[in-house]
């Protein structure tokens, strides 16, 4: 009876000891697209303090913008024998060939934030938003404040090629249809803030001056911002003379907001990685697979919410 209880408390110890071990040996490549806007660098600090509550040993690669660099940081991964890899795709194609590479190599992939045209087998899971309702969400927000009348709208759209600004795009589209509101000029910002005062620059040059513009569409609150500083220096008043509408919910939208200079903004959360672990986890300890979509909540924040307050709360998030 004696010997029982003795073996059965070493086995409990034994597992506990294992489990620990195994949480604390657990190393994770991540593979981040940069440092583009103020919803990035939120991403990278909260996936970095999730990795260490978590006893995790987290990689990180900062890939500047480019695929090639995330080609050899996922390169690099294999070389070192990682147990798992999270990659925020900075476009969507192109992943094939290095996907294969990690799959044969049997370690598990997970995106974040960006979706990508291959095939689903060969990654664990997608943690991401669905950039087309963010973009109808955002449309239809616009179609509501113009009510009824004519609006041209010029668009600053994300980093060529990325999911987001296909996806964004199509679903603000969408949101426009049947209405009165028009894209008039759309071009690339890359989802900098520098830039979207730059595009903005020339597209209130081209559109006498910003008369002819109603509304801008920033795919990112970044480029918004940017822009919003264009319109001040032309001489308008963003948030009147422009509307403006944008996606991710950061804090700088909201001071924004509450000085009457945007006036909608879809929100992003910056916590993928907290379902990422989580779907990690459980794979690693019994195989359980998760869907292939894990969705983060999208939703729209305008001046009849309570701006300050969701401006505090955000500043506690990791931003
Ligand atoms: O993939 C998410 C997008 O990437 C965010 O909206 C944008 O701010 C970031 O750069």
């Amino acid at each position: 009876m004696f010997l029982k209880k003795v073996l059965a408390s070493a086995a409990v110890i034994a597992t506990v000891a294992l489990s620990t071990t195994s949480a604390l040996a657990l190393t994770v490549g991540f593979s981040q697209i940069g440092s583009e806007s103020g919803w990035r660098a939120a991403e990278t600090t909260i996936t970095l303090q999730q990795a260490k509550d978590r006893g995790i040993d987290l990689k990180f690669a900062d890939a500047q913008q480019k695929q090639e660099n995330q080609i050899k940081a996922l390169r690099s991964f294999i070389a070192q024998g990682v147990d798992a890899i999270f990659v925020a795709p900075v476009v969507a194609t192109g992943w094939d060939s290095v996907l294969k590479e990690v799959k044969e190599a049997g370690i598990p992939v997970i995106l974040l934030d960006r979706t990508i045209d291959s095939s689903d087998d060969l990654y664990l899971t997608a943690v991401t938003s669905d950039f087309i309702y963010e973009g109808s969400v955002a449309g239809k927000w616009l179609v509501d404040a113009v009510d009824g009348k004519e609006c041209s709208v010029v668009e600053l759209q994300g980093t060529t090629g990325s999911a987001p600004a296909i996806e964004r795009k199509e679903g603000f589209e969408q949101g426009l249809a049947g209405s009165n509101v028009s894209i008039i000029r759309s071009q690339t910002a890359d989802f900098t803030r520098t830039k979207g005062k730059e595009v903005m620059e020339s597209f209130l040059k081209a559109e006498g001056g910003g008369k002819n513009i109603c509304a801008l569409y920033a795919h990112n609150d970044d480029m918004a911002v940017g822009a919003i500083q264009a319109i001040k220096e032309a001489g308008l008043k963003p948030g009147s003379d422009i509307l403006v509408v944008s996606i991710d919910a950061v804090p700088d939208i909201f001071k924004a907001m509450m000085a009457g200079e945007a006036n909608a903004t879809v929100e992003l959360t910056p916590n993928m990685a907290g379902p990422a672990f989580d779907a990690l986890d459980a794979f690693l300890k019994d195989g359980t697979l998760p869907p292939k979509w894990i969705q983060s909540e999208s939703r729209l924040y305008t001046k009849d919410d309570d701006l300050q307050a969701i401006y505090d709360q955000k500043k506690d998030l990791g931003y």
